[in-house]
This record gives structure tokens, sequence and C-alpha cells, in this order.
């Protein structure tokens, strides 16, 4: 028997690095993908094949083997060998074999939360092989704690919302809410192509925010009703108040040095072929930008885009969160 899982990948509209902090954020979940398929081996050892990039590991008795891809295999794959681990010891199966095989349809490194959903969706598949159920509560937690393994401080925005889908205000130590929809409206993204980690990124405006007590405390202010505000906007899909939010949101990110050269550029063009609005989304320091435009202004601005040297496409927002089911 095998199960699979299917989550969905994040964009962050308003108060990405300031949740970190407490203040308010906005995310939605968007319509790309990471599927893990499941299924028991008689060895005892866990092994992980992805298919982009292609590669796999096999974990036996703690030793990791790589048996394709280099070291690259290591990095991407070691992760995920202990989820599978932290979900089989959950339930005192610790010492069960594993094949998991992930399809990611989420670029790695960008911002939209490839690792979370890797992740929830691992979680998931091992779950209902291991239950017959979906788990929605147990799998954000265990993403969570393997997410701290990698980002060290993640607010836990990511795994939430690849959990639960749709559109969430979400702050740390609070219960997340869902944002009821009036419409649903597709969103711009631009990709620079530039990889960076989350990780590294967090702990760099950590270090940068404790030498600047008098901005910290401005940038979370602005931060905080920015994203109130840009809540209204998505109940009401006023998509030209929510850019205008996302501009100041972008400026705000500027200010802690999280953007570069080449999102500023990206989002300029955005700007300038008459998108509503733009900003950086995720931990910035290359990754991806999002723009929001009128229905016959989105070919113009998804072009300025790629002319301004990014790779553009639209996703739209998805209501829902992991799915899983079981094969025979
Ligand atoms: C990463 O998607 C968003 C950050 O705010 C980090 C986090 O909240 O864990 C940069």
């Amino acid at each position: 028997m095998k199960s699979v899982a299917v989550a969905p990948a994040k964009v962050i509209l308003t108060g990405e690095h300031f949740v970190v902090y407490g203040t308010a954020a906005i995310v939605t979940a968007v319509g790309i993908h990471s599927k893990a398929t499941v299924s028991w081996r008689r060895d005892g050892a866990i092994v992980i094949r992805s298919s982009l990039p292609k590669c796999a590991i096999s974990i036996n008795e703690r030793q990791c083997e790589i048996l394709h891809g280099g070291q690259q295999a290591r990095t991407l794959l070691e992760p995920i060998s202990l989820v599978a681990q932290a979900t089989l010891k959950e339930s005192g199966d610790q010492h069960r074999g594993l094949n998991v095989q992930i399809e990611s349809n989420i670029p790695v490194g960008v911002g939209l939360g490839s690792s979370a959903a890797v992740a929830v969706s691992t979680i998931s598949a091992i779950v209902r092989l291991l239950s017959g159920k979906l788990d929605r509560k147990l799998t954000r937690r265990l993403a969570f704690e393997s997410e701290r393994h990698v980002h060290k401080i993640p607010s836990g925005i990511d795994q939430t919302v690849s959990t639960y889908g749709g559109v969430i205000v979400y702050q740390r130590e609070k219960p997340f809410k869902h944002v009821v929809l009036r419409r649903t409206f597709p969103i711009i993204i631009g990709d620079t192509g530039i990889r960076r980690s989350t990780g590294d990124i967090v702990s760099r405006v950590k270090a940068f925010l404790a030498e600047r007590d008098t901005l910290m405390k401005r940038v979370m202010k602005s931060a905080n009703l920015i994203s109130r505000r840009a809540l209204v906007a998505v109940q009401q899909a006023d998509r030209k108040r929510l850019g205008e939010l996302m501009n100041l949101n972008h400026e705000l990110l500027r200010q802690i040095e999280v953007s570069t050269k080449e999102l500023d550029q990206l989002v300029s063009a955005a700007r300038e072929a008459g998108a509503f609005g733009a900003k950086l989304t995720g931990a910035g320091g290359g990754g991806c930008m999002i723009a929001l435009a009128s229905p016959d202004n989105t070919t113009r601005v998804l072009e300025a885009i790629r002319e301004a040297g990014g790779n553009s496409y639209l996703a739209n927002i998805e209501r829902r969160g992991v799915k899983s089911w079981l094969l025979d």
C-alpha cells in the first residue's frame, strides 16, 4: 500500500520578517504544489527520492548514503529524512523503513515556501499511511519542529498556510485566522532566479535590528498597521488598496536591508507597467517579488518583469491546504 499527500506553496502578501517579532502578517496558499508518495520498506532504511532535481539518499542506522545527485542530494533530502524519522518516532514506529518520493513544482530557495510544503506533504503522507487519516494539527506541529532545524527562528507562517490553505492572518503565539474572501484574484510572481537561505537572512535581520532600537520599534509598528489594513483590502478584494499597502511594505523591507538590486528592478518594472503595487515576498535577499494588476493590465506587467530580467508567471489563491489519500 502507498499513500500520497499534496501541499501548496505560499506567498506572503504583507508582514514577512516583522512576523518573526510578533507583528501580524497576511499570507496565502497558492496553486503550486509539492507531492509526496510513501510506502513501507522491509529493510528498515529510509530512502528519499526527488524528481526535480533528480536525486536520492538512503538513511540506514543513522548513516546517510548518497544514491544519486552528489552533495546536493544530501543538502536537499537530509531535512526530509529528519521529518520522516520524527513522524515515525511520534507514533512509536521509529524502526520501520520507508520509501519517500517527492515531486515538487515549487522552486527551491526563492521565498515560496518550498521546504515547508515538502515537509507538510511528507508528514501528511506518512500519517495517512500510519493511521489512515489526515491530521492537520500534528502535521503543522511536526513541520514547525523540522523548520526550526533549518531556519532557526521560523515564525511558523509557512507550515501553517501549507497545512491549512486559503488566506490567513498570522501572528505568533495567537490562533491563526482564515480570511473570508469576497472574490479571489490572481497574483503575479516575478522570480529573480537568485537562491538564498531563509535562515541566514532571518539571522542577518536579527543582528541588524539588535543594534537599531528606534528603527526596530518604528518598522514593527508600521508593519503591523499595514497588515491590519491589508486584511480589510483582501476581504474586499480591493487590489488597488492592497497594492498601495504592498508598496509601503516593500519600503519597510528595504529599510531592514532585505531587498536587492534585482528585486527592486522587478518591483519598479511592475509598478511602471501599471501594477497597483509590488513588493518582495518571503525572506528577500534574492528570490521572488509579487505584484497585483487589473485584469487588462496583467499581461503587460508580466512582460515588464520578464524584460527586467525576471521569470514571471501567475498564481491563483489555493483555498485547500494539504490533502492526502491511500493508494492500493
Ligand atoms: C519566510 O517565508 C518568512 C520570514 O518571515 C521567516 C518566517 O516568518 O519564518 C522571512
